[in-house]
């Protein structure tokens, strides 16, 4: 059972369906128990990976911003949240930094230079992974779905349950009319909370290739 869960939240829009979706698997998880918090990247100061390398060595990254008290963060909770909305194919640029600053400080220091695993997050760890899109269809969900499952991936943390909403910007929006909306959020939360079963970003043969 998760104790903490953290909820990151790259969408910069308050009232957004992203924030929407988020709010209802909050109360879903405070309701059974657990102790929450979202974050919006967008309140933090937060700067780009600069790909300068410096984590290699050191494990630790050079730009000194929020970004290590997020990583605190996410290092005491036991359930990771990302959710992020389509821009242009991929992830808004809040998640993009928090993908690529924990993706680099965290992992490729790391088997890089074979040194002990002191970057890393502690074992233990769940995800379940948000993704909404303007447009109607699927398709538009698979960049930013990928980007954030491929870091998860890295950090081996699995992913028990996915969102996808499609159509954010297409009449009334994902709830007016849809009551499929909420009955997905809770069918996907409760997965999350189960945890049973993982849902891999590669195949067994992707992976060994
Ligand atoms: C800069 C930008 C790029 C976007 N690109 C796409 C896109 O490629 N495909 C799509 O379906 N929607 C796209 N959208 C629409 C958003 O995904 C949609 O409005 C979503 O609801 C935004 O999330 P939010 O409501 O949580 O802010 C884009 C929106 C913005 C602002």
């Amino acid at each position: 059972m998760m104790k903490k869960v953290i909820i990151l939240v790259g969408s910069p829009r308050v009232n957004g369906s992203t924030v929407k979706i988020v709010e209802q698997v909050n109360e879903i998880l405070t309701r059974k128990g657990m102790a929450t918090e979202i974050v919006l990247l967008d309140w933090l100061e937060l700067v780009p990976c600069r790909g300068c390398g410096s984590c290699e060595d050191s494990g630790e990254c050079v730009q000194k911003d929020e970004m290590q008290e997020l990583w605190q963060k996410v290092e005491s909770s036991d359930g990771l949240v990302l959710a992020s909305p389509t821009y242009y194919s991929g992830v808004t640029a809040q998640m993009k930094m928090f993908i690529d600053r924990t993706g680099k400080a965290k992992v490729i220091w790391d088997y890089k230079r074979n040194l002990p695993a002191g970057g890393r997050f502690s074992k233990g760890k769940r995800a379940m992974v948000i993704s909404v899109c303007g447009q109607s269809g699927e398709k538009w969900l698979t960049g930013p779905l990928t980007e954030m499952r491929s870091l998860l991936h890295d950090l081996e943390i699995p992913v028990h349950s996915i969102i996808k909403m499609h159509g954010s910007d297409v009449g009334g929006g994902l709830f007016e009319g849809r009551p499929e909306t909420r009955i997905e959020i809770v069918d996907a939360t409760e997965r999350f909370i189960d945890g049973t079963e993982e849902i891999a970003l590669y195949s067994k043969d992707e992976k060994d290739a």
